[in-house]
């Protein structure tokens, strides 16, 4: 599979994209130091200097249901969580890596990569996906609206992580569970191993969207990435990505 670098891109997901629709193969992973115009979700700016992170995004083109592609993002965030994981634990220092659901990569509650996916499709058949990841390695400036709640590689663990090992490690990780993911079209093949890397499993969580907002104690996701939480009075509710912010 081919790795595309360049120093300087607007964004890795647009790139990605451009050459997705140029025909650009399955599996080519695009890479750069610095993005110009860096995405988050929700329409955000996503800030991706020189130097202090990973921003790469994977294309694929995967023959599955358009509806289970958002899948795609769990599968990503199971290999970035392992991969790191992995790097920190061969710097000999003890900290912790978990899943937020549904997919944002964790070290102390602090928010430390994030994940957009976007594609194009027909009714019933992908053109292609683009899972774009950005990992905060070394970051220690952080905006004033996300200083609470993000940080880095580098502030959580105090120790330098060659940026190329946690690429190496992700293809290697990211490899394993899309071919488990393959297997079925969707994730019950993974649900347990997701479920062990999610901080939110046992605990309790506030679920806030448009119409209601409660808390309970969250179970773990379903064969379809949904997040299985038991209400106060007992009852079980289904929570999809989306609108919902878990707290
Ligand atoms: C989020 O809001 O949590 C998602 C952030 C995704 C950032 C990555 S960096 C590489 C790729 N290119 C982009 O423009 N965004 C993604």
């Amino acid at each position: 599979k081919k790795v595309v670098y360049a120093p300087e891109i607007d964004s890795t997901n647009n790139e990605a994209k451009r050459n997705a629709e140029n025909g650009a193969k399955d599996g080519t992973l695009y890479i750069t130091e610095s993005q110009t115009g860096g995405r988050g979700r929700r329409g955000r700016q996503w800030v991706s200097p020189s130097g202090s992170g990973i921003w790469m995004t994977l294309l694929l083109r995967p023959q599955i249901n358009p509806a289970n592609a958002s899948m795609l993002t769990i599968v990503a965030a199971m290999a970035v969580t392992m991969a790191i994981r992995r790097a920190v634990a061969e710097t000999g220092v003890d900290v912790e890596c978990h899943i937020k659901w549904p997919n944002d990569v964790v070290i102390n509650k602090k928010k430390v990569c994030g994940i957009l996916t976007e594609m194009s499709a027909e009714l019933d058949c992908i053109h292609y996906v683009v899972i774009g990841i950005g990992i905060n390695v070394n970051t220690t400036e952080f905006a004033d609206e996300i200083k609470e709640t993000a940080s880095s590689l580098f502030v959580e663990t105090g120790k330098n992580i060659k940026r190329s090992r946690i690429v190496a490690l992700f293809a290697e990780e990211f490899t394993k569970y899309y071919q488990k993911f393959l297997n079925t079209g969707d994730l019950s093949g993974l649900v347990q191993d997701y479920n062990e890397l999610l901080i939110n499993a046992g605990r309790q969580v506030r679920i806030c969207d448009a119409k209601e907002e409660f808390t309970g104690v969250a179970a773990g996701i379903d064969s379809h990435g949904e997040l299985l939480v038991t209400k106060e009075d007992g009852t079980q509710a289904v929570i999809s990505a989306g609108e919902v912010s878990v707290r």
